[in-house]
């Protein structure tokens, strides 16, 4: 497809701990052991491709970061251009006092008495997918499966048609790996998202179901009508935030079980509920966790020893504390009954995962579905997979052979 552009051109990076770039090529699927080299040489690196913004890669530095809601607000929560546009997305793009209404206004919808009973048509749905494979003994693993789980979960709790899955793929991979370098681009993904959103609120407030929508459309906090601004910045958050995170780690997943068959046949010889696959579910969460967030410093203070200033960006590098050494035993082991995980894919602090709950159970069925089906399935050429790189990484094009 072809979009204007507005955009930045930036060399490829050559020194990651004074010039790092998420949009660099190289990121997607090389973030890992960029973190670690850095993580060898200093806690953070910087660089001012997109004004001046630092990358902390310890769990110390990241932890302090997150749970510093003085220094740090969520009004910018990635790195980009300066001048990006940006628009609120409650509660994630919200700051203490506001933070606390939007997040209590959006819990209940998302915890386990509301996500258990979504898991047996995410079952079906699954082992439809894997039909519509048919008698093929390959297959891309993150286009034919993984991409297509959270936007039907999505689609289920908010209410719409699953037929608009392009479309909300589109607008993700614009705002993503387009738009921190683009202001064009970012504002028309704006534009065509409060069209579309604005729509569907407007119906739902003149005929409310029993949708996630219809309860944002009449949304309050504390008897006062929530500004309709923020009723748009709620369903483009659950877009945003529902559908590639979940989608990469689903990928990720297959990506790594289809390279290791001694521990796809454990979880093949275990039952669905034993704690081998729970394990083996905040593993993948560990090892490659998928979204990194950012903060826009507004306080002077120091992370790791180093000064951060007022209008500097930080990235939220929960990814890199995952692999920390000082935090995690055998940090560069993938350890698929791993018991002490105290791991950070979901973020900490205040903003921590709203949608934990969702996720975890729409990773665990994808991963059990494909493996009853396809339990001698294999990555054959890594190198063919395709990543992600930026605020969300993941698989995006992952050929399989099914050996069947
Ligand atoms: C594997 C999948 C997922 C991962 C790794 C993930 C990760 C994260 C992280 C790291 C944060 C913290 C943000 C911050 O500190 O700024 C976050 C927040 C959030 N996530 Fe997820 N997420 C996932 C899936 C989902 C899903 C399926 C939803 C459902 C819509 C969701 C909704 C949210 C919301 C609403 C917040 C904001 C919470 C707040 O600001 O209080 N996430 N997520």
């Amino acid at each position: 497809m072809a979009y204007e552009v507005d955009s930045v051109e930036l060399p490829p990076v050559t020194d990651w701990v004074n010039d790092w770039d998420w949009l660099d090529d190289q990121w997607g699927a090389n973030a890992i052991e960029i973190w670690n080299s850095v993580r060898q040489e200093c806690p953070m690196a910087s660089t001012e491709r997109y004004g001046r913004a630092h990358m902390p890669v310890t769990m110390e530095a990241v932890q302090a970061v997150a749970q510093d809601t003085e220094n740090f607000s969520s009004i910018w929560v990635n790195v980009a251009r300066p001048d990006s546009p940006r628009s609120p997305a409650p509660p994630i793009t919200s700051d203490p006092p506001d933070h606390r209404g939007h997040r209590r206004l959006l819990l209940p919808a998302f915890s386990p008495k509301m996500i258990a009973p979504m898991e047996a048509d995410m079952r079906e749905f699954c082992r439809g997918l894997i039909a519509d494979l048919g008698d093929s003994n390959t297959a891309d693993a993150a286009e034919q499966y993984a991409q297509h789980i959270p936007v039907h979960g999505i689609c289920q709790l908010l209410g719409i048609p699953e037929d608009d899955a392009d479309m909300f793929r589109d607008w993700i991979f614009r705002n993503f790996q387009l738009g921190p370098r683009d202001n064009a681009v970012r504002e028309q993904v704006r534009v065509e998202m409060d069209a579309y959103f604005g729509e569907l609120l407007e119906d739902r407030q003149a005929n409310p179901t029993d949708d996630l929508t219809s309860f944002i459309a009449h949304a309050e906090i504390d008897g006062q009508e929530v500004d309709w601004t923020l009723k748009l910045g709620y369903m483009k958050l659950m877009i945003v935030a529902g559908i590639d995170t979940t989608w990469s780690a689903i990928g990720s997943g297959l990506w790594h079980l289809g390279q290791h068959p001694d521990e796809v046949a454990q979880l093949v010889a275990a039952d669905n509920d034993d704690m081998l696959w729970q394990n083996a579910v905040e593993e993948v969460l560990r090892f490659y966790a998928p979204v990194t967030m950012a903060r826009k410093v507004i306080g002077e203070t120091e992370i790791a020893g180093c000064p951060v200033k007022p209008g500097d960006q930080m990235l939220l590098t929960f990814p890199a504390a995952n692999h920390d050494p000082e935090a995690f035993e055998n940090s560069e082991e993938f350890i698929l009954d791993r018991e002490r995980n105290r791991h950070v894919a979901f973020g900490l602090g205040i903003h921590r995962c709203l949608g934990s709950n969702l996720a975890r159970m729409e990773l665990t069925v994808a991963l059990q579905e494909w493996l009853r089906a396809f339990p001698n399935y294999a990555v054959e050429v890594p190198e063919e997979t395709t990543w992600a790189n930026g605020q969300i990484r993941g698989p995006r094009k992952l050929p399989v052979k099914l050996n069947r």
